[in-house]
């Protein structure tokens, strides 16, 4: 039995990510919302990088940048590469990416499986170049997102796969907004769910796509992006 988040859960279940209705369905649909946030790159060499790539879900949805998926587990690293990400083993924590190099950071369903997400934030503003755009989802730190994300949708079919996630990690959204503020990034937060109707379709017949929609509520799985402001601080330093 391993631990709720270990990460070797994901070589576990590789064959997942690129099936459609497979374990990480729900991250398929995520990946086109979240792909939606990112613009359009402003120069030919633009650069993304994907932190916690996964098996590179995003790179159906993303062109024109020089896309760099980062991610702990090389079984995952393999699928992000044959997808054509150029992917990259290293941790959240310690970003192997220089100082303000990335046009565009995307921290997709990754903070919740960090053990220290503060610091994960703090080396995605260091990465990103001021003017640069952070692009985030996540779970709430609330008891509501504790009992969908991990009580119900556990036991759903369909749902997570049990022991994905740690509640213990979950991120309170007003505490990641002052923390990516402290960093020169100014984020817009909002809620996301899933069309209840196409969800209740897909559950019933496990087919098609089931869009994701915004929400005014944050207390369960939640987006943003953000803009690093021209002073924003690298290194991981606070503005004054
Ligand atoms: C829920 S998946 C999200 C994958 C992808 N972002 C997506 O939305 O399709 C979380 C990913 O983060 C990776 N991961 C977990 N801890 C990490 C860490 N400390 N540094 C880098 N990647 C990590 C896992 O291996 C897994 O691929």
């Amino acid at each position: 039995m391993v631990n709720r988040n270990d990460p070797r859960q994901y070589d576990e279940l590789a064959e997942e990510w690129w099936k459609p209705n497979g374990a990480f369905a729900m991250l398929h649909w995520l990946a086109k919302s979240r792909c939606a946030l990112i613009p359009e790159p402003a120069r030919a060499d633009a650069v993304l990088v994907d932190i916690g790539c996964g098996g590179g879900l995003n790179t159906k949805h993303v062109s024109g940048y020089r896309h760099i998926g980062i991610d702990l587990r090389q079984p995952n690293l393999r699928l992000a590469a044959d997808h054509g990400l150029a992917a990259v083993r290293g941790d959240a924590l310690r970003l192997p990416v220089a100082d303000e190099s990335a046009d565009v950071v995307v921290a997709g369903e990754i903070l919740e499986h960090v053990p220290d997400w503060r610091a994960a934030v703090a080396e995605a503003c260091r990465i990103l170049r001021p003017g640069g755009t952070l692009v985030v989802d996540t779970l709430a730190d609330t008891w509501l997102c504790r009992f969908v994300a991990v009580t119900l949708a556990e036991r759903m079919p369909g749902g997570p796969p049990p022991g994905i996630h740690d509640p213990a990690l979950f991120v309170p959204p007003q505490a990641l907004l002052s923390e990516c503020a402290g960093f020169g990034v100014t984020l817009e937060l909002w809620g996301l769910r899933p069309a209840a109707l196409s969800l209740v379709r897909w559950l019933v017949r496990r087919r098609g796509e089931v869009p994701m929609i915004t929400t005014r509520s944050k207390s369960i799985l939640y987006a943003g992006r953000g803009v690093k402001h021209a002073h924003g601080s690298a290194h991981g330093r606070r503005d004054a």
